[in-house]
């Protein structure tokens, strides 16, 4: 098989986006655009992948790490001089070289992958991914002549009033025979409307040499949007959140609203699993089969087992375990881990905590900085007064302990195995197991106190 090489452009600021951020680092469904591209050309066998970059490049290269090599492209004279940048990697090797820019997060490897092998069949020295766009507006048109066959690519700044009327689009995706690609690249000239030198003259230029270019048309033009500015983002982040659940309905998950469910490119998802309207699951998320998320519910970097029910629910970084119900109205914080057969309930927020199994926390507790052990039953309101504002401190509740509603429990402090605490108690020193703990006031009655009131009549 013939070797293939990829250049990633992504050396641009990206000054449509009027953002601090650069434009390639900007997320679709939670991973930077650079990256979605990247992912789909690590599919392609490619023998090298060198990324040009320039405006950002330390926050690209922090990003991509050692996914690829690099080329510093210092000023930004164009996509030309920017594949340029490549050369001392590239330059003379035989094979195909793959060049996508960086802003084009939807292209999929299978595209690409139809984009070489027509290439091959074509004999060609250059193939131009094209697309049939409905406003083309922006991007540079495809000029074929009579016969059919791609002419040059002319972009929109340069573009006379007919061309604009060319509904055929560049992606800026394109194969090359490697050679003749930094052959023809020293021909470019920045003779045009924006002063830059522009890849897509090389078509023309391999195209005079005699070399043979060729055109092959994207499925959709959905996956060949180029971002330039926030309302394409917005457009890319659409598309590509409808593809993400598609995949998840296609491997068995049930999304009752895909319109209202936006899970991350990362999530993992198992069969059966229900997700209702107005979730966000967000970076690295696994959730098991059978499971019910939603609806309403935030879910970030958590690890969550099979036939657990979260509703009108946040949880992050956490690991949640099997048949564990959260919600309505939970909050679990990062770093806590919540065993199999946990109740989480209304109004429960849970900080950096440990959970056994079957234990319960059912209604408006804060759990911070506590260790509680399996089948504790933590009443309504119980408290882990964890902080004196200065340090925090852990709570441990050993296993079978009952902790009565509204308890507050001072950290650092240990409720023993099967341990009582009275309700309203405020629980400053250790409770052995077994024990009973009260720790409040007793109850005094004072008989006929209403009626001896000065002006109130004796009934
Ligand atoms: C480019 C194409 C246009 C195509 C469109 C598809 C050229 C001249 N035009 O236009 O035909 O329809 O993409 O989306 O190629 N970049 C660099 N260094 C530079 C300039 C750009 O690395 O000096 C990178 C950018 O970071 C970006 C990519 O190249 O990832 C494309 O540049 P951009 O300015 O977005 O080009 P478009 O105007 O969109
Ligand atoms: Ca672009």
């Amino acid at each position: 098989m013939m070797k293939r090489y990829a250049v990633i452009l992504a050396a641009g600021q990206g000054t449509r986006m009027k953002s601090k951020l650069y434009k390639v680092l900007h997320p679709v469904c939670g991973k930077p655009m650079v990256q979605h591209v990247i992912d789909q050309v690590a599919k392609l066998g490619v023998e090298k992948t060198i990324a040009v970059v320039g405006f950002g490049a330390e926050q690209v290269k922090e990003q991509l790490g050692t996914q690829c090599e690099y080329a510093l492209q210092e000023e930004q004279l164009g996509t030309a001089h920017a594949v340029m940048q490549a050369a001392p990697h590239l330059r003379g090797l035989e094979g195909v070289t793959i060049v996508v820019c960086g802003d084009t997060p939807l292209i999929t490897a299978e595209t690409m992958e139809a984009l070489i092998r027509h290439h091959m069949a074509a004999q060609a020295k250059a193939t131009v991914l094209t697309a049939i766009a409905d406003d083309p507006a922006g991007y540079g048109r495809i000029v074929r002549n009579q016969a059919g066959h791609v002419e040059k690519i002319v972009e929109h700044k340069d573009a006379s009033e007919q061309e604009r009327n060319i509904r055929e689009i560049n992606t800026g995706t394109y194969c090359f025979d490697n050679e003749t690609l930094f052959q023809a690249l020293t021909k470019v000239t920045n003779h045009n409307a924006q002063g830059e030198y522009y890849l897509t003259d090389v078509i023309e230029i391999i195209k005079a040499d005699g070399g043979i270019v060729s055109a092959y048309q994207a499925p959709s033009f959905e996956e060949t949007i180029g971002v330039n500015d926030r309302i394409a983002l917005a457009e890319a982040e659409r598309i590509m959140r409808a593809r993400i659940c598609r995949q998840h309905m296609k491997n068995g998950v049930t999304i009752i609203d895909p319109a209202s469910t936006y899970i991350s490119a990362e999530a993992a998802i198992g069969c059966d699993t229900v997700i209702y309207p107005g979730t966000v699951i967000e970076g690295e998320t696994v959730i098991g089969e059978d499971c019910v998320i939603g609806p309403n519910s935030e879910i970030k970097n958590c690890y969550i087992g099979h036939r657990t029910l979260i509703r009108h629910s946040v949880a992050h970084d956490s690991e949640i375990g099997s048949d564990v119900t959260i919600g309505p109205f939970a909050h679990i914080r990062p770093l806590s881990k919540i065993d199999d057969e946990v109740r989480i309930g209304n109004f429960v927020e849970v900080k950096k905590s440990t959970f056994g199994k079957g234990s319960k926390a059912s209604h408006l507790s804060y759990i911070g900085d506590a260790q509680v052990g399996a089948d504790v039953n933590l009443g309504c309101g119980s408290i882990t007064v964890n902080y004196d504002g200065v340090h925090k401190y852990m709570t441990k509740i050993e296993d079978g302990a009952f902790i009565g509603c509204n308890v507050n429990l001072i950290a650092p402090v240990t409720v023993g195995q099967g341990a009582y605490v009275a309700a309203g108690s405020t629980i400053t020193d250790d409770v052995p197991g077994h024990a009973l703990a009260i720790a409040r006031a007793r109850q005094v009655n004072k008989e006929n106190y209403a009626d001896r009131l000065p002006g109130k009549k004796k009934s």
